[in-house]
């Protein structure tokens, strides 16, 4: 399989997932929260991914060969330092301490089981094409709706901002660099991983942030 049909089999893995969650979305969007509270709580959670993101990049960077998606990924940790800056200071402007959060259960799963993807292809299509793609469609549902106060809108209009700005970069990376078949079967299940694990994250933060569990 080419690289270009490659990448566009994974695209339709990860817009099957999200028309999963188009008739109810989640409170990662923001949409069916009513309280302040409920929709600090969920920044809290998102700014604990931003700072987990960069994180990921920086750790990344020792065990990439391929120069240019090491650059990619020193820059996209900057950028998610710069989002992660936004969420902190919004929360703090609320009144709110950004950095009480404890990462949820199946946040921590889910980040420390891509954390430990070794391939480049691999971190390139469970991370940045299937994970970015969810975000960025939530991102743009919440900015959508009615229902979501500007307060949130504000911080969001930025980061989607730069998130499209280099939305085709993994799909780029990934045309050029998963042309085998070892690779791709490793990068497609590294989506479906993803998938299953951001699933739960967004189950578990419609539990804790609308106050029905403890996580
Ligand atoms: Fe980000
Ligand atoms: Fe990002």
């Amino acid at each position: 399989m080419t690289g270009e049909d490659f990448v566009a089999e994974l695209l339709v893995m990860v817009n099957d997932f999200c028309r999963t969650l188009e008739t109810q979305p989640p409170a990662y969007s923001y949409i069916p929260l009513t309280s302040d509270e409920e929709r600090i709580r969920v920044m809290k959670s998102r700014l604990y991914n931003e700072v987990r993101a960069a994180e990921l990049f920086g750790t990344w960077l020792k065990t990439t060969p391929e120069l240019e998606v090491k650059a990619i990924m020193a820059e996209s940790a900057h950028e998610e330092m710069e989002h992660a800056e936004l969420l902190s200071r919004r929360i703090t402007d609320l009144g709110f301490e950004p950095f009480d959060y404890q990462p949820l259960p199946a946040q921590t799963a889910m980040f420390n089981a891509i954390e430990g993807l070794t391939d480049t292809c691999q971190r390139m299509a469970g991370f940045s094409l299937a994970g970015e793609a969810v975000a960025t469609y939530l991102t743009q549902k919440s900015l959508q709706a009615s229902t979501v106060p500007d307060w949130i809108k504000q911080p969001y209009r930025k980061i989607t901002q730069d998130e499209e700005g280099h939305g085709s970069i993994p799909q780029k990376i990934l045309q050029r660099y998963a042309i085998t078949g070892e690779r791709q079967e490793a990068a497609r299940r590294a989506v479906a991983m993803r998938l299953v694990l951001f699933r739960e994250y967004l189950n578990s933060l419609d539990r804790w942030a609308m106050g029905k569990d403890r996580w």
